[in-house]
């Protein structure tokens, strides 16, 4: 089992990775809270596998416990679900001093997270990830939102949790899919900052050093969170890969590559412009193609490159005229390059 701290400005919290740690969730998550009314807030396809342990365990440590579940997938990250949510705590007298624990993959922690920073002006949530996407990144650092038609998570705000449980026994019970979708997040934490890390996961054995996967990943976005809480500086380099990633998913509806696979190719194809372009002198694009098949992940996609480029330029993360590119030109160290779109266009279509 691993403690790792992190120091947000706003909030100092910590993180806890190991094997059956939900087995002890009641005690941890009491060391946290001091009220013990809580809700826990998780999706149909989870709540079944892991929601009735949760639950007995809180009610054994003398919590008060109440659930809402509702249906798996991304278009539950919705106004409606909230709102369903919001309506469900008040009827569950859930005060300022009570909280929310988040239990599943990104859309439950984002949504309940969501909640958290707004129900009552702000609650105090945990988040209890169960995919490996969410225990690799979106649980820690306080990103929260839900999605509107203009777009994916254009409603949000940053509310860190009071408490991150990550119990890698439950990433048993994940589908392939899910899997590789959490592991296309994961090699972009090698890319961005450890070769070490990139190494690790290029070896394609990860399922043997999972505890280690979650552990490293975690302790980079808590030094890249540390620095910079709400994302306008160093926090950006999270980004690499995502740009286009955001692109593919845009151009296919958000129906064809999942998020972590998106990331990969965008990830492969950024890197192989940029080597083209000669912004990046070494050969690093085959490393990170060998890496992405080894853990069965995507490196391409059959959508035109203006398509492409078209796609990712009201990306929400643009500012003005130019744009935020994040580029690795080395495995383990990525570069924030700002530059002019017609700059970033050549770059991607040329
Ligand atoms: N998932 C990227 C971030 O938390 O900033």
């Amino acid at each position: 089992m691993k403690r790792i701290t992190v120091n947000a400005a706003s909030q100092s919290y910590d993180v806890i990775v190991g094997h059956g740690i939900l087995k002890d969730a009641g005690s941890y998550i009491s060391e946290v809270l001091k009220s013990r009314r809580t809700v826990i807030v998780s999706d149909d396809n989870v709540y079944p596998l892991h929601g009735e342990a949760l639950r007995k365990n809180l009610e054994a440590a003398g919590f008060d416990v109440n659930e809402f579940v509702f249906p798996h997938g991304e278009q539950s990250k919705s106004h409606e679900t909230l709102l369903n949510l919001y309506a469900f705590l008040a009827a569950s007298n859930i005060t300022r001093s009570d909280s929310i624990i988040a239990l599943g993959g990104g859309v439950t922690g984002d949504m309940a997270g969501f909640a958290a920073a707004t129900y009552l002006r702000g609650i105090d949530y945990v988040q209890v990830p169960t995919s490996l996407l969410a225990q690799v990144d979106s649980s820690v650092g306080g990103k929260t939102a839900v999605d509107i038609p203009a777009g994916k998570n254009l409603v949000g705000a940053f509310k860190q949790p009071k408490l991150v449980l990550s119990d890698i026994d439950t990433l048993a019970t994940l589908p392939a899919d899910f899997f590789d979708d959490g592991m296309g997040e994961s090699v972009k934490y090698g890319m961005i900052w450890s070769e070490k890390l990139f190494e690790l996961i290029a070896s394609g054995n990860i399922k043997e050093h999972l505890e280690e996967l979650v552990t490293e990943c975690i302790d980079i976005k808590r030094q890249v969170v540390e620095t910079d809480e709400t994302d306008k500086g160093l926090r950006m380099i999270l980004n690499f890969g995502h740009t286009l990633g955001h692109s593919i998913e845009k151009t296919q509806n958000f129906c064809g590559l999942s998020h972590g696979k998106a990331v990969a190719v965008g990830m492969y194809l950024l890197t192989k412009a940029a080597e083209k372009h000669g912004i990046i002198t070494e050969n690093i694009s085959d490393r990170l193609k060998a890496c992405l098949e080894v853990n069965g992940l995507p490196w391409s996609v059959d959508i035109p490159a203006e398509t492409l480029f078209a796609n990712s330029v009201n990306d929400k993360k643009r500012f003005s005229d130019d744009i935020n590119v994040i580029i690795c030109k080395t495995i383990g160290k990525a570069e924030i390059v700002k530059m002019p779109i017609n700059e970033y266009k050549k770059l991607v279509t040329e």
